[in-house]
């Protein structure tokens, strides 16, 4: 159980902050993790940069409060990082979880949450990362390559896409007839497990987030 940083003796729950652009499966499977007592956490709230994003329907209908930050109106992205600070700050988020967020983190959310930032990546990291990889692209790079693996890989955020200090990772095979969207759905069901097992790990305080550098 995670022990706020001022010290005072009761242990109190690790709250959590989502940040996810569509679908939202892993920030599901991440939250009915918490409620089943799994992870030791309180997922607190959801913040997307898509008023579309099937996830915040999906936040609001679980109770937790539900943010939409448009790019149009918050256009400069010092103000949109602020938005984004001041939102996590006032819930009092003790950890960032990025779940399909398409958009880089400012600096003003990477300083207040240095090592309070996890992303997770449908390949298996530094393979197929990087700006413009996601989705079926990065799958079908990997048939293109012909690999024989892939996975998924949790890892923390720093400045560029997808290249801070790696904390886990789970592998599948390709199969042969494989195609990336049965590619995809056997990474995402990995996604699911791996995300659950990594923050059970650093909520409880077993997986410490500060001894990964990213220098
Ligand atoms: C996942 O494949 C994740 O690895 C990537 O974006 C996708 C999000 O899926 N970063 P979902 O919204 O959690 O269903």
């Amino acid at each position: 159980m995670y022990r706020s940083a001022s010290g005072e003796g009761s242990a109190r729950l690790m709250r959590l902050g989502f940040l996810v652009s569509h679908r939202g499966s892993n920030f599901e499977a991440i939250f009915q993790a918490c409620v089943a007592g799994e992870i030791a956490a309180e997922p607190v709230v959801l913040l997307s940069n898509n008023a579309q994003s099937q996830a915040l329907e999906k936040a609001a209908r679980a109770g937790l409060h539900a943010v939409h930050l448009s790019r149009k109106e918050l256009a400069n992205p010092q103000e949109y990082d602020a938005a984004m600070c001041s939102v996590l700050q006032e819930q009092e988020v003790d950890l960032v979880v990025l779940a399909g967020f398409m958009q880089k983190i400012g600096p003003q959310v990477l300083r207040a949450f240095r090592h309070r930032i996890v992303n997770i990546h449908p390949s298996l990291l530094p393979k197929y990362g990087g700006q413009g990889m996601y989705g079926m692209r990065v799958h079908q790079a990997v048939l293109d390559a012909g690999d024989t693996k892939s996975g998924a890989t949790i890892h923390l955020i720093d400045e560029e896409y997808d290249s801070g200090p790696i904390l886990a990772q789970k592998e599948v095979l390709v199969e042969e007839g494989e195609t990336a969207e049965s590619l995809a759905t056997k990474v995402l069901a990995v996604e699911h497990q791996l995300y659950v097992d990594v923050l059970k790990r650093i909520c409880d305080g077993s997986l410490p987030l500060e001894s990964f550098s990213s220098a």
